[in-house]
């Protein structure tokens, strides 16, 4: 069964409680799984595809890049024609969640591997099998969107760097589990970001993206909280090569995530011919795309610092990386 459409209306914040103590982190992770039973959507049963007004036209204007989006502030956005500034909108929403789609398989056969290494009487074991589950109804969702924006005539595509490198992420499930999980939360956490701030700014939304993102934030304050509590118990007994690896490719996957999570692809600059100056004006160095990147990333990289992942002979790699911002901030 699955939770009744009233629930979706509070968006709840990720559980913080302290779980120090193995009795702690038994009863955090049981309250994760029991949530899991009673608060989950189905990407069918949930969301009414066939309602007319979750219908979509590329032309409506709720699609359109609001003024505080690095590239809808500019001067070349705001005077394209109305049915242009809601593609491009859209188009990016749609690339988005295909994005979303592939890195969500990775994290899927990833969180598989690590709970194949599991003993049998772990706990951990029943709360990734949720987390699994609900992860594929949310490729459910995002893929059929991806569909509906494709038959409405726009040519989705995901970022050519989709798809590299993504045997090696699912074997850290396994092997290298404080990197797989830093990796989850360098993808999850832009979204939610990003998601959060889009329900929270009172801007009217397309009801087919109101209702996804409202699922996805509430299904995955649950999969960072617990990918959060694995890194706090696991991280501090790192030592020598296996710290500078996770410090070294946690920065990279970070900004590799929040390029991919929020500026046009390549695709999408290419289609409605977005000019570099432009470009550079929206996301290039100390622009307000940049600032946003550094801001979505605010919760894992805080997390670094608590666990030393970042700390000050790591600043300067993430200054030049342009996701730094000191503790904090
Ligand atoms: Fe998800
Ligand atoms: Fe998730």
């Amino acid at each position: 069964m699955t939770a009744p459409a009233t629930t979706l209306l509070e968006l709840p914040d990720e559980e913080r409680q302290d779980a120090a103590s193995e009795t702690a982190y038994q009863g955090f992770l049981a309250r994760l799984s029991h949530q899991s039973v009673v608060k989950h959507y189905d990407a069918y049963a949930d969301i009414p595809w066939d309602d007319p007004a979750y219908a979509i036209d590329p032309e409506d204007p709720r699609f359109e890049l609001s003024a505080d989006d690095p590239l809808g502030a500019t001067v070349w956005y705001r005077s394209q024609p109305q049915p242009v500034r809601a593609r491009i909108g859209l188009h990016m929403t749609a690339t988005f969640a295909r994005t979303g789609r592939a890195f969500e398989s990775v994290l899927k056969r990833g969180l598989l591997e690590f709970a194949a290494r599991l003993p049998e009487d772990a706990p951990e074991f029943r709360y990734c099998y949720h987390e699994v589950i609900e992860e594929a109804h949310h490729s459910l969702f995002f893929q059929e969107f991806v569909q509906r924006v494709r038959r409405a005539g726009l040519d989705v595509r995901p970022p050519a760097i989709v798809g590299a490198g993504e045997r090696q992420v699912i074997r850290f499930g396994r092997r290298f589990p404080e990197l797989f999980f830093f990796f989850v939360l360098s993808g999850e956490d832009p979204i939610d970001w990003v998601q959060r701030r889009a329900l929270a700014s009172g801007a009217e939304l397309h009801p087919l993206i109101d209702r996804i993102s409202r699922i996805h934030v509430t299904e995955e304050a649950r999969h960072m909280a617990f990918a959060r509590h694995y890194l706090r118990r696991h991280v501090p007994a790192l030592r020598g090569p296996k710290l500078f690896v996770l410090r070294l490719r946690t920065a990279i996957v970070m900004k590799v995530a929040t390029q991919l999570m929020m500026r046009p692809s390549r695709h999408v600059v290419r289609t409605y011919g977005i000019p570099k100056s432009v470009l550079r004006e929206a996301y290039g160095r100390r622009s307000p795309g940049a600032q946003r990147a550094r801001a979505a990333l605010g919760k894992p990289r805080e997390l670094c610092w608590e666990l030393g992942v970042l700390n000050a002979r790591w600043a300067p790699f993430w200054k030049l990386l342009g996701i730094y911002a000191p503790r904090g901030a």
